[in-house]
């Protein structure tokens, strides 16, 4: 059989979590295309892997749009975003299954998709429950995915009970948990070749964005004195008014000599690996969180809030500590337990670094997805 002809479809070329996945996932399939909305370091990371890449005349702009507000904002772009629609039906035509991998995607590719009659996989990385998206939004998603997405693949148990709780269908919906690709076999870099502080140390690895919860962790670490942090990744899609709250909050709460901003980096794994702790503190709902399969596979010790898809990575909190969302007196508890008696984590690590490698792993991932689009292939031309 022909390997199926594939074309990818996302609007950012940025690398957030959900663009990571699908460089992860494109590599199952290099003969593959990707129709993108803008260049960037999405674009480079897809052809090198073989994909071949297909920039949008049309895109110009529209990757901006902040999610929430994306309909309103989006309705004087218009001809643009027929536009768009008619550049990825034309591409579409030369291949046999279509993936949208973010909303923005889905959205114009489901209407190439009526047009060019071709099976779409969504992979949908959000929850998309009130909380995440407004009701007009949800409500088009939801009706679009349900007459038009072949399957919705989703990364966690909590993505698919919040698709089919706002009316999704549930027997189109799979979840293919997130892979990461495990570490190098190296030892521990030091702290000193990073040039990170030594003492207590936890790290905070997302892009800076208010429901990401960084803030919390600020207060919390005010309630913990002699612990220190460092603050990974940047503001990406307009978040900068947060990143500045953050800057004036380690002053106003006198952090300035123990929290580092360390901006987006390529070497997370490493630095993981090199504080003690990982905090992921989510105020809400997260659909996956690549940080703590990132951390598990690292070995180092995690401390995550319990909403969304935290509680099913993390084995019911026997792979890492569980907090409550938003409350920094419950983070700054579990910050002082664990470095109370850090070895009496160790078993912990363990297990939270056998369950990534077992569940977790990019090579099973790309393994799951590559099954499900051959077999809508072989549906579509058999
Ligand atoms: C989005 C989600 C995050 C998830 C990532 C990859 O960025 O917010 O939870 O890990 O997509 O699926």
């Amino acid at each position: 059989m022909t390997p199926a002809r594939l074309l990818f479809v996302n609007h950012v070329s940025s690398m957030s979590g959900a663009e990571f996945v699908l460089a992860q996932v494109a590599q199952a399939f290099p003969g593959a295309s990707a129709f993108l909305f803008e260049q960037g370091p999405l674009l480079a990371a897809l052809e090198a892997h073989g994909l071949k890449g297909i920039v949008a005349k049309n895109g110009g702009g529209l990757a901006g749009i902040k999610r929430d507000k994306s309909l309103v904002r989006a309705l004087p772009a218009l001809a643009k975003l027929a536009g768009l629609v008619r550049e990825i039906a034309g591409a579409a035509r030369a291949h046999d299954v279509l993936y949208a991998n973010s909303q923005k995607a889905f959205l114009l590719t489901a209407l190439a998709a009526t047009i060019v009659r071709r099976p779409l996989v969504w992979h949908l990385h959000d929850i998309l429950n009130p909380e995440h998206f407004g009701g007009m939004q949800r409500r088009l998603q939801i009706g679009l995915a349900n007459r038009v997405a072949t399957r919705v693949v989703v990364p966690s148990r909590a993505c698919a009970d919040a698709f089919v709780e706002a009316g999704g269908r549930p027997d189109i919906v799979v979840v293919v948990p997130n892979g990461v690709s495990p570490p190098q076999a190296a030892p521990r870099p030091t702290r000193e070749a990073l040039g990170l502080p030594e003492g207590p140390l936890v790290g905070v690895f997302s892009r800076l964005a208010h429901w990401k919860g960084q803030h919390v962790l600020l207060k919390a670490l005010h309630e913990t004195p002699g612990i220190g942090a460092i603050v990974v990744g940047s503001a990406l899609f307009g978040e900068e008014a947060y990143e500045r709250q953050l800057r004036a909050m380690v002053t106003e709460l006198g952090l300035g000599d123990r929290v580092t901003f360390l901006g987006q980096r390529n070497d997370v794994m490493r630095l993981m690996s090199a504080v003690d702790c990982v905090v992921h503190p989510s105020t809400l709902a997260e659909p996956f969180g690549l940080t703590l399969v990132e951390a598990m596979m690292a070995r180092t010790s995690v401390v995550a809030t319990d909403a969304g898809a935290a509680r099913e990575i993390l084995d019911d909190g026997l792979a890492g500590q569980l907090v409550t969302p938003g409350d920094a007196g419950s983070l700054a508890v579990a910050l002082k337990a664990f470095f109370a008696a850090p070895q009496d984590f160790a078993q912990q690590r363990g297990h939270a670094a056998l369950r990534a490698a077992e569940r977790y792993s990019a090579d099973r991932m790309r393994g799951d997805i590559r099954a499900l689009v051959e077999q809508l292939a072989a549906g579509r031309s058999g």
